[in-house]
């Protein structure tokens, strides 16, 4: 059992989509449910460390025992990421988006019968590449998230460099998996080493529960 594998540990997790406004009644999301994200905040918790779970606008409850920390936009689960740190374990699982209207409207963009403007774009922080790099504070295990459709080792073999984080979780998000918004997840773990660990299609649940297991091997070993 995991039980207590994690008492004592702070442990940081960002879940669900980003929302990036375009007007007061428009924005731009993605199809992340936070499901996996919530299930490992809630699995960490059940294994006694203290979690802070930083979402996204998501549509299921609260992981109990957890602070949650509500976000809509990237910029604002980069703030409420620094503000929760320190943490033993970051675990970046939120889908964020990867860029944001360059301008956010102040009132309802009209269709006025002439074209419609173009929507101009900006990158967004990227959250964990900003954790994983700093100087000071840096989380002594920073674990990412992989969601690609295909070439799923090669590309998280490749994050795992550019992010500078220590694990990615890789899955195949492809439309066939059925993973976005769907309740089990076939994963493998890629370490900084290049070697990959593959799991079984699993309930995100039980993806969670191994997880935390296994990333209080690491802390400990
Ligand atoms: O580059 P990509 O979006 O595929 O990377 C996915 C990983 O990076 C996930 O762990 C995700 O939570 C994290 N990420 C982030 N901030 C971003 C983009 C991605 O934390 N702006």
């Amino acid at each position: 059992s995991a039980a207590g594998a994690l008492a004592g540990r702070r442990v940081l997790v960002t879940s669900g989509p980003t929302h990036e406004p375009i007007d007061p009644v428009r924005y731009l999301a993605n199809r992340s449910s936070g499901r996996q994200g919530h299930a490992i905040a809630a699995a960490a918790a059940a294994a006694g460390a203290s979690v802070t779970l930083v979402s996204g606008p998501v549509a299921i409850p609260d992981p109990i025992g957890v602070t949650t920390v509500r976000v809509e936009t990237a910029r604002e689960m980069l703030a409420a990421v620094e503000a929760a740190l320190p943490a033993d374990i970051a675990i970046f699982a939120a889908a964020v988006g990867d860029w944001r209207p360059a301008t956010e409207r102040e009132s309802k963009i009209k269709k006025d019968g002439e074209a419609p403007a173009p929507l101009a774009l900006v990158e967004n922080p990227d959250i964990l590449a900003t954790v994983a790099g700093l100087a000071q504070g840096r989380p002594p295990l920073v674990v990412g998230f992989a969601a690609e459709t295909d070439n799923v080792l090669d590309h998280a073999r490749k994050k795992i460099a550019k992010k500078g984080c220590d694990l990615i979780v890789a899955n195949d998000v492809s439309p066939a998996g059925g993973v976005m918004g769907g309740s089990r997840n076939t994963v493998h773990l890629i370490a900084r080493d290049g070697s990959v660990e593959t799991w079984p299609t699993l309930d995100k649940d039980e993806v969670a529960r191994r997880l935390v297991a296994h990333l209080a091997g690491l802390v400990a070993g």
